[in-house]
């Protein structure tokens, strides 16, 4: 009798796909009002022995349904776990999305190193101003009006006083007029000049450096900059010229052996083996009496670079232009 109940339960349990239908399920057979628990609660109508036989057949049977719901419950949930990985699944072997990290402009982190290598010679930094008075872009650099020099450099005029200014010496004067000696200082910054070409960009970067006190002497020159030189380029060969710049006497210009032909000749070096990299020279006398010092009492030595140039010996690169393209397969380089 009770055999056809059990072959119904499992028909109904083998359709099941769900939690929720196998809740139902639960209540249909063994819950409250549930076709096993009514005919428990009907037992006492039976007869002492048929009660007694009846009850141990449909308590098994229940035993039964809820063994066989349990066993179902956990399957249904495994089933529900790996569909959820499958979904889920990710396949870290996968290659990661890729992205790039920013960071320092060539022309920068040459000039962060120049300032580094003078930082631990016991130089500061100062700086000085972009639009620049004519005075200290030109006559205070011993560069009078109408002198020749003027020609050297293709000037922005802002007004007839007020220039670009076309170099970072300027700044020279300018520190000097509030401090004493000793002076040991580099000032690097933006200067400007009217003209572009392969090796000429109308904005570009110079570092001025300025040692000033009471014995300073053209030796103490070869010595910082020859240092400087071979910090920055490894140990090559240092080579100076006599030259002329209006606010130095004696002036000179300062060249390294070429370091992408190692002094042979070639494109870069115009067949000479040599690169030229600084000017520099003894601070003229009349740059001192412009900054208001006492006439004969100190002696200094005054140079000038160009950032750009630097970098490009430094990287092998052919055209200034390239740094200021925002390109960014060229930036991505360094
Ligand atoms: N101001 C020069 C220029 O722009 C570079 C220079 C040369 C600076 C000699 C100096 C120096 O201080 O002594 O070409």
């Amino acid at each position: 009798m009770q055999d056809p109940l059990k072959q119904s339960f499992l028909k109904d349990i083998n359709d099941i796909s769900s939690i929720q239908e196998l809740v139902n399920l639960k209540a249909k057979y063994i819950g409250k009002k549930g076709i096993i628990t009514e005919k428990i609660k009907n037992l006492g109508r039976l007869t002492p022995e048929e009660r007694r036989s009846q009850g141990k057949i449909l308590n098994e049977l229940k035993g039964f349904i809820e063994e066989t719901i349990k066993n179902k419950e956990e399957e249904l949930k495994q089933k529900e776990i790996s569909e959820i990985l499958k979904k889920e699944f990710i396949d870290i072997t996968l290659p990661g999305k890729d992205f790039y990290f920013g960071g320092s402009h060539p022309v920068n982190k040459t000039l962060l190193e120049i300032i580094d290598i003078f930082r631990e010679l016991g130089f500061t930094v100062e700086e000085g101003p972009e639009v620049e008075l004519d005075y200290y872009n030109f006559e205070a650099l011993n560069i009078p009006k109408d002198h020749p020099a003027r020609d050297m450099q293709d000037t922005f005029y802002v007004s007839e006083d007020v220039v670009l200014r076309t170099h970072t010496s300027p700044v020279q004067v300018r520190v000097m007029e509030n401090k004493k000696p000793p002076l040991r200082f580099i000032s690097p910054g933006k200067v400007y000049r009217c003209d572009s070409d392969v090796s000429h960009t109308p904005m570009f970067h110079q570092v001025e450096g300025l040692m000033v006190d009471e014995d300073v002497s053209f030796s103490h020159l070869k010595g910082v900059l020859v240092y400087f030189l071979r910090r920055l380029f490894g140990d090559i060969p240092v080579r100076f010229r006599p030259s002329f710049f209006p606010f130095t006497e004696p002036s000179t210009e300062i060249d390294i052996g070429c370091i992408i032909c190692g002094g042979n000749g070639c494109r870069v070096c115009k067949g000479t083996g040599w690169l030229e990299v600084l000017g520099a020279g003894m601070v003229h006398p009349n740059v001192f009496k412009f900054a208001g010092y006492p006439e004969g009492r100190y002696t200094g030595f005054a140079f000038g670079m160009g950032v750009e140039r630097l970098t490009m010996l430094k990287y092998g690169i052919d055209d200034i232009r390239l740094f200021f393209e925002n390109d960014i397969r060229f930036l991505r380089q360094f």
